[in-house]
């Protein structure tokens, strides 16, 4: 039971299970970063019609620079979080006015942009540029909690720091950009918060929840 274990089982996995969509065909940052501040915060189901509409809207990012703020606001309208969508408008313009419309390439340089944190930035510095950075949602905090027995509050900075340790020792160097996909898929669709598949599960040999009988008490997050 090494990381490549870990690692290779989920890559496997996501060959046979994953979802086709749209943002997973592609290595071009901009509609990369475009699906990932539109799936913030939603659902995959619910943010799929607004990405398609951006995108027709919008194919490029200097179209989105140009583009009036209240046509902006009018497209996402319906998907909450408005500043999300002041965000977005006033990034694109910042990417086209500083980078000459191109994304930086590495992690720290995304994290200079608005609206784009940690997750986002791991996130387009993977599936665009191919960087081993390991990308940590609640899903990501969910498998490996159970997989590796953690039980540090996920919610606290403490936990925060041991959960990103853990995700970027495990990350496949090899496929970074898939295997950051695969883990977020992994537990959306398998290692889910509420009755897992434990049953058909490719990990529960190793999993330290599912031998100690813990599926349900992991992760820890305690709400203050
Ligand atoms: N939610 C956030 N990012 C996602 C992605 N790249 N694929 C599927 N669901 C996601």
């Amino acid at each position: 039971m090494n990381n490549k274990y870990f690692a290779s089982t989920l890559l496997e996995w996501y060959s046979l299970h994953k979802r086709d969509l749209p943002w997973r065909n592609t290595k071009d940052p901009y509609i990369i970063w475009l699906s990932e501040i539109i799936l913030q915060q939603t659902r995959v189901a619910q943010g799929l019609p607004y990405f398609e509409k951006f995108i027709q809207n919008y194919p490029k990012v200097e179209d989105l620079a140009v583009a009036p703020a209240d046509e902006v606001m009018r497209l996402w309208q319906g998907l909450g979080y408005y500043s999300r969508a002041r965000n977005l408008h006033y990034c694109a313009k910042e990417v086209v006015s500083i980078y000459g419309g191109r994304f930086p390439d590495s992690y720290h340089g995304l994290l200079r942009l608005r609206g784009v944190g940690s997750y986002t930035a791991a996130a387009i510095a993977s599936f665009a540029f191919d960087q081993a950075v390991a990308v940590v949602d609640g899903n990501v905090f969910r498998v490996l909690a159970r997989y590796f027995g953690i039980s540090t509050d996920i919610a606290s900075s403490k936990g925060k720091m041991e959960f990103e340790a853990i995700a970027n020792q495990n990350i496949s160097k090899d496929h970074p950009a898939e295997y950051n996909q695969a883990i977020m898929e992994f537990g959306s669709l398998q290692c889910t918060p509420k009755n897992p598949d434990c049953t058909h599960c490719p990990l529960k040999a190793n999993c330290f929840a599912f031998k100690e009988g813990m599926v349900e008490q992991l992760p820890v997050k305690i709400n203050k």
